[in-house]
């Protein structure tokens, strides 16, 4: 298949383009389009064929279902249960890096969520996202647009990379701004579970619900368990080629272990400032230090960039798991399949 990569810089320009993407989805087919967290692998929420081809160019097991994108909260009416409590949340964060699980409706095919009696829903804020959503006149089922176990693309390049040949159209809106993708909740009663961390943090919900619980498996991958609230956390995820090496130490422990390699293909995930502790490593950096959002913005990124330099290893310490640092935890666990290595 002949795979078009359609760059828009501004929407007015580029409205034929955003017309034609709309059409491409209308008729089943898939397209990769831009959003505020990562790249998105779109199709029709409303066509069952199309979300298994969404499926089958991931390479993504069939039983971890797909968010549903809207271009305004209350468009989750026509297919979703929705409640006093998710027009709180839309209110203070969509359009936004929030996912919300719902009960649903008929009108979305059991293939979109994996023959779950629930749909996760989000409103993003990219502006080419929400132009795509307009344009296509249905709401757009979309899994971020990597093959499956891949780190998240956060760029049109990401995306080719993985997809080319294999959909029709990929829509580049530049870098993606936050870089991880959405937080996911679930709702339960007056408060929440967040099932997947992301940039909407804890802090920030437990302003709009009475209480904010973490999913066991966010933090520990050993607790997800065969049947977990969200069937993606069972997966390995996010995984480089090289080996992450992932070190719970303190600074000096850490740069000891890491600095015992010094052959050649050994990075290392580091701030600027750290880097000089590093002499013969190959510097992933991370930006400044203490910067938890620069780090991720850049992670997913830094990952690809480490395969493409043909790193055989990359050691990371274990970040804080604070605010938007439990995004970042939550990833690097995985990316790291699942071992720390313990040096206190
Ligand atoms: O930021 C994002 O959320 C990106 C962009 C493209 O919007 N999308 C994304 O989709 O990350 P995906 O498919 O890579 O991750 C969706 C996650 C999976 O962990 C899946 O198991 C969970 O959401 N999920 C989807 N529907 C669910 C449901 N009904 N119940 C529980 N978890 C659900
Ligand atoms: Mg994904």
């Amino acid at each position: 298949m002949n795979t078009e990569i359609v760059k828009v810089i501004s929407l007015v320009a580029s409205a034929n383009d955003l017309a034609r993407a709309g059409e491409l989805i209308r008729e089943g087919k898939l397209v990769a389009f831009p959003t505020e967290t990562v790249y998105g692998l779109g199709a029709s929420a409303y066509d069952g064929e199309a979300a298994v081809s969404v499926f089958a160019a991931k390479g993504r097991p069939a039983d971890n279902p797909l968010i549903v994108h809207v271009a305004e909260p209350a468009d989750a009416e026509a297919f979703a249960e929705t409640s006093e409590l998710y027009y709180k949340l839309a209110e203070r964060f969509m359009p936004g890096p929030l996912t919300v699980i719902l009960p649903k409706k008929d009108a979305i095919p059991p293939e979109v969520t994996a023959g779950l009696d629930s749909v996760a829903v989000r409103c993003p804020s990219h502006p080419v996202a929400h132009a795509l959503i307009r344009a296509a006149g249905v709401p757009i089922a979309a899994p971020s647009a990597n093959k499956s176990g891949r780190p998240s693309p956060t760029t049109a390049a990401h995306v080719t990379h993985d997809m080319m040949g294999e959909i029709p159209m990929i829509i580049d809106g530049g870098d993606s701004d936050f870089g991880l993708e959405s937080t996911v909740i679930k709702p339960d009663g007056d408060g929440c579970i967040i099932l997947r961390p992301g940039a909407v943090t804890p802090e920030m919900l437990a302003e709009c619900c009475r209480s904010v619980a973490i999913a066991e498996g966010v933090t520990d991958p050993a607790m997800v368990g065969d049947k977990p609230l969200s069937p993606g956390m069972k997966y390995k995820h996010y995984a480089p080629k090289a080996e992450l090496i992932l070190i719970d130490g303190d600074d000096e422990a850490f740069e000891n272990y890491a600095n015992a390699y010094s052959a050649d293909g050994y990075a290392v995930l580091c701030s600027d400032e750290d880097a000089d502790s590093f002499p013969d490593l190959i510097h992933l950096s991370v930006g400044k230090r203490g910067d938890t959002h620069e780090y991720c913005h850049r992670f997913f990124s830094l990952l690809r960039h480490a395969d493409e330099i043909g790193a055989r290893a990359i050691f990371a310490k274990l970040p804080s798991a604070e605010g938007e640092g439990l995004a970042i935890y939550n990833r690097i666990i995985r990316a790291a399949g699942c071992r720390v290595i313990k040096l206190k």
